[in-house]
């Protein structure tokens, strides 16, 4: 089957193309004034491609704001995307060369975020991203206890059923800012699905918080900015996401969330040795979710609205 949609599948070269981002899975090229092509390593299976491909159609014509996507081709022994491109630059990027912009700019990423949460999607074209969750809970099963997987499962059955359409990996990175639109665009849409919007703000929140809580100085390598500056983009994007009265429960809630989705971590890694996930599983425990000590109670109390 591969080898039928590799027949069909138009060949490119990046050779003396721009390099114009790098990411986890692949490089980024400038293809022409018009294009850019997302590479990914070599290995990365057509399936994965062509999904992200896929999601980023639909994700477009449900109306969320993101490049249009093209075709799926095959860069030497890699396949890559084809995207058009954005005249924008991350939103990283920005708020590193206008520092001041950084409360606004996350109050901007709050409406954003509400915005995208407002669109009902499709659940036949897209993921079912509690589910994803729950199937890493079970792929993680025997490394815990069982009383470790019931609280990880409990915080996901206790969501309510949603239709709204999630992100999956909200940061400053994955926005670009056009500044001649004065407008914010999603990319990377490798993760968005559809679910609870307390599984986005637990991504967002693993990301712009909880990474950094023990390694501030790894901030800029994972998102591009200093760890008080995520905190105050962060701080700015529940603001604006949340009443008032709600935000202290709000910022609880996420954060549950997103180191119920850290402890899931080795479920994502292809062939993680057991030892190493054994090793994780015991940092774990130490601090964050798997920790005994660690309370679900406000999620699966919670009356916040969404
Ligand atoms: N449509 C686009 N137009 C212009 N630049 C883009 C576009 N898409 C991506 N880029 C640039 O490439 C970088 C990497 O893209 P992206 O976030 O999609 O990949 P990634 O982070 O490697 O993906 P993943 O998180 O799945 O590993 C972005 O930060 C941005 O600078
Ligand atoms: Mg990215």
């Amino acid at each position: 089957m591969e080898k039928e949609q590799e027949k069909k599948m138009r060949e490119l070269s990046v050779a003396g193309c721009e390099v114009i981002g790098e990411g986890a899975v692949g490089k980024v090229y400038r293809l022409d004034d018009e294009t850019i092509i997302k590479v990914f390593a070599p290995g990365v299976p057509l399936e994965v491609v062509q999904e992200e491909k896929r999601i980023a159609k639909n994700a477009f014509v449900a109306g969320v704001p993101t490049a249009i996507s093209f075709d799926v081709v095959k860069v030497g022994e890699s396949y890559g995307a084809v995207y058009e491109m954005l005249r924008a630059k991350t939103l990283s990027a920005f708020i590193r060369e206008n520092p001041d912009s950084a409360a606004e700019m996350g109050k901007r990423m709050g409406r954003l975020l509400k915005e995208l949460h407002k669109i009902e999607v499709d659940t036949n074209k897209f993921v079912d991203v509690r589910a994803l969750f729950k199937e890493r809970v079970r792929r993680m099963e025997k490394f815990l206890t069982k009383e470790e997987t019931d609280k990880l499962t409990a915080v996901y059955d206790c969501l309510d059923e949603r239709n709204t359409v999630m992100h999956g990996d909200f940061h400053p990175k994955n926005v670009m800012y056009s500044e001649k639109n004065d407008e914010l665009l999603f990319i990377d849409l490798a993760d968005m699905g559809y679910g609870h919007p307390l599984l986005d703000l637990g991504a967002t929140c693993l990301v712009m918080e909880v990474f950094g809580r023990a390694t501030p100085e790894r901030s800029p390598h994972f998102i591009g900015l200093e760890y008080k500056t995520s905190l105050e983009i962060w701080g700015n994007i529940l603001s604006e996401y949340f009443d008032a009265a709600d935000i202290k429960e709000a910022k609880i809630l996420a954060d549950i969330y997103g180191q119920a989705k850290f402890a899931l971590f080795p479920a994502i890694i292809p062939n993680m040795p057991q030892n190493d996930v054994m090793g994780f599983v015991m940092g774990a425990r130490a601090r964050g979710f798997l920790n005994k000590d660690f309370d679900i109670t406000p999620a699966l109390k919670t009356s916040l609205k969404f």
